[in-house]
């Protein structure tokens, strides 16, 4: 059934766990998803980026994300908007049977942040839909989420707490050391999250925040790829026990694109190569779609989010 994250954050504060948040692109992605979820019963946040958009089409997508209400009405799903750049998407997507939204204003000055944040809170709020704001800057080379290493900033509980009274957010995604993509620190770094602010800032906003940036870029799925012919670069992720103990410090929602990603991809070049003669598509794109199964359900046990519908 198709919901907003209120009462599934509440409950995940309150238990100290998080909830999954996965990008959907196409078919076989959801219902990898939606296996998995099934799988471990547990509630999910279905996400979908600019990028996405581009790719699929919003009305396809939405019918997708229909088509998995439907089909598992048992399974708790939040339909979000992942990076809302502007008022006019977001206000779309609140038109359009989205049941939580993120207006990602973390690139404009602090007051325009507010402002424009603000706008879509009373817009969204007016027709039952929650918003994620955000606040501080991931480093990080996405598509459509791109901020150059070094541009980034963490995110200031004072800043943190006038944000939300002035806005009337329902989350707050926080920079605290994450940033999108595959490289997130280089291979002989210590991967670092800064927690300390993380609670600093969960005890002055009183909210759920979201973890972006947060998949582990697991090295075996890397291995795997670049075994069949891939040249994805060496780094690391953020470590998995960092994620599992982020829900320590307040955080109820942690967004994952690129694991997912990367165990699709891993999949695909061993089936190709594996399979020379096959050219029914459905070979790969069913296998990748058991991959992207069985990453959800190892995410799901990370976050400690099973059995919680
Ligand atoms: O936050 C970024 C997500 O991984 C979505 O990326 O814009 O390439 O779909 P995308
Ligand atoms: P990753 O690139 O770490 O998977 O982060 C995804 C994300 O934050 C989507 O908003
Ligand atoms: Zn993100």
């Amino acid at each position: 059934m198709l919901t907003t994250s209120t009462g599934l954050f509440a409950k995940a504060l309150a238990g100290k766990y998080a909830i999954g948040a996965f990008n959907v692109n196409n078919l076989e992605i959801i219902q990898g998803i939606m296996e998995g979820v099934k799988a471990k019963q547990a509630p999910v946040i279905l996400q979908v980026s600019a990028g996405a958009r581009q790719y699929a089409g919003s009305i396809f997508l939405r019918k997708l994300i229909e088509a998995a209400a439907e089909i598992y009405p048992e399974i708790p799903i939040v339909f979000h908007l992942d990076h809302g750049e502007d008022f006019e998407i977001c206000r779309d997507c609140i038109d359009n049977g989205f049941t939580s939204v993120m207006i990602d204003g973390s690139k404009h000055p602090f007051a325009e942040n507010i402002a424009l944040t603000k706008k879509v809170v009373e817009y969204a709020h007016s027709q039952g839909v929650v918003v994620e704001g955000e606040l501080g800057k991931l480093e990080g080379m996405e598509d459509d989420v791109n901020v150059a290493a070094g541009a980034g900033s963490y995110t200031d509980p004072e800043q943190a707490a006038e944000f939300v009274a002035k806005t009337g957010v329902d989350s707050l995604a926080v920079a605290i050391g994450t940033s999108h993509g595959a490289y997130k620190f280089p291979p002989e770094a210590e991967p670092k999250l800064d927690f300390e602010r993380c609670a600093q800032i969960s005890a002055k906003v009183k909210i759920p925040l979201v973890l972006h940036g947060a998949s582990s870029v697991l090295q075996d799925f890397v291995a795997e790829i670049n075994s069949y012919g891939g040249e994805v670069k060496d780094s690391q992720g953020v470590p998995e026990e960092m994620i599992t103990e982020a829900s320590k410090y307040g955080v109820a929602k942690v967004n994952i694109d690129t694991d997912i990603r990367l165990a699709m991809t891993a999949s695909m070049r061993k089936n190709f190569k594996e399979q020379p003669e096959n050219f029914d598509v459905r070979k790969p794109l069913g296998a990748a779609r058991d991959a992207v199964q069985k990453m959800v359900e190892h995410k799901i046990d990370i976050l400690g989010c099973g059995n919680k519908i």
